[in-house]
This record gives C-alpha cells, structure tokens and sequence, in this order.
C-alpha cells in the first residue's frame, strides 16, 4: 500500500540544496515503494510534478503526471537521475508548486525538451516533452538543483510572492 509523504514547504533547507544522484545501490533498495508513495501523494495534493526534495530525500528523482492538452501530449513517468540534453523555443505561462501553496505565478521556460533519465528498473529511456509536459521537467529537475520557481519568476513578481508567503506564515497558514 502506497502511502501518503509530507510534503515540505519553502524555505525548508532540503529545497534549497543540490540533490543527490541515486546510486546502484539506491536502486535495490526500496526505490519502487518510495516511487509508487511519490505518485500517492502527487496524486492526493493535486499536482502535476513532484520531486524527491520535497517530501524530504535529496534524491535526484521526480515523479510526473501530465493530462494531455493542447500543447502536450499526456505523460506519466519517474526520471532518475535526469539530464536536460536539449531545450527549444519559449513559453510564459501560470506555474505553481506543491512546496508553494496558493502561490501561482507567470514562469518564462522552454517550449520544448529532451532529456534522459533512468526509471525505476534503471533503465535509461529519453523523453520528448512540449508545453505543459516541458516546463514540468525543467521545473521539477531545477527541484534537484535546489532552484525554486520563485527564483525564476521577474523579480516583481518575486517580490510579489515573497510578500504573500510572509503574510501567510503569519497568519500560520504555510
Ligand atoms: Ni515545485
């Protein structure tokens, strides 16, 4: 039985440090089960991506799951140990984060990405993703680079952003 991982908020220390790469041996040990509760509580939040820092494990894994839609066809899958191999075009559009909540703001990414990755029987498989499917994988693999949206966004928006965290930690609704 999959179960349900806390998920961290910003400013939590693991979400701001460089994560690192599953090993052989990470692979024998227990990484499905940790893979199947990462898409549970994916699933149970209501998000599109989750990467291993954010409910706590610097592992360099993420899980995804893209409905398809205009700009993206549908994409459910882990990458472990990703690598960004090539990134085209431009795309500005609403981003969120589990590790943000209530936080929605423009994100500028790439239209289009290639990448490598092992899944979860360490197979080496590569990914083509556009639209939704790309700014997920580049957003979730700056996750393993201890990047966070906001350190993406225009720094109004940023500054927009921070001001609203404050606010909520105040009121203890982070
Ligand atoms: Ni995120």
């Amino acid at each position: 039985m999959a179960k349900r991982l806390r998920i961290l908020h910003y400013p939590e220390p693991v979400l701001l440090s460089v994560a690192k790469p599953v090993s052989d041996d990470g692979f024998a040990n227990g990484l499905k089960a940790f893979v199947e509760d990462m898409f549970t509580t994916m699933a149970d939040a209501g998000g599109v991506g989750l990467a291993a820092p954010q409910v706590g494990e610097s592992k360099r894994l993420f899980v995804m799951d893209i409905p398809e839609g205009d700009d993206s066809a549908a994409v459910r899958a882990v990458l472990i140990n990703p690598e960004i191999l090539h990134v085209e075009g431009e795309q500005t559009g609403d981003e969120g984060c589990l590790s943000f909540p209530g936080i929605f703001q423009p994100v500028k990414r790439e239209m289009r990405v290639v990448a490598r990755a092992f899944d979860v029987e360490g197979k080496e498989f590569e990914i083509d993703a556009t639209g939704l499917a790309a700014r997920c994988i580049l957003h979730e693999t700056d996750h393993l680079d201890g990047i966070v949206f906001l350190d993406r966004m225009s720094r109004l928006k940023r500054d927009l952003a921070k001001r609203k965290i404050k606010r909520l930690q105040k009121r203890g609704e982070w």
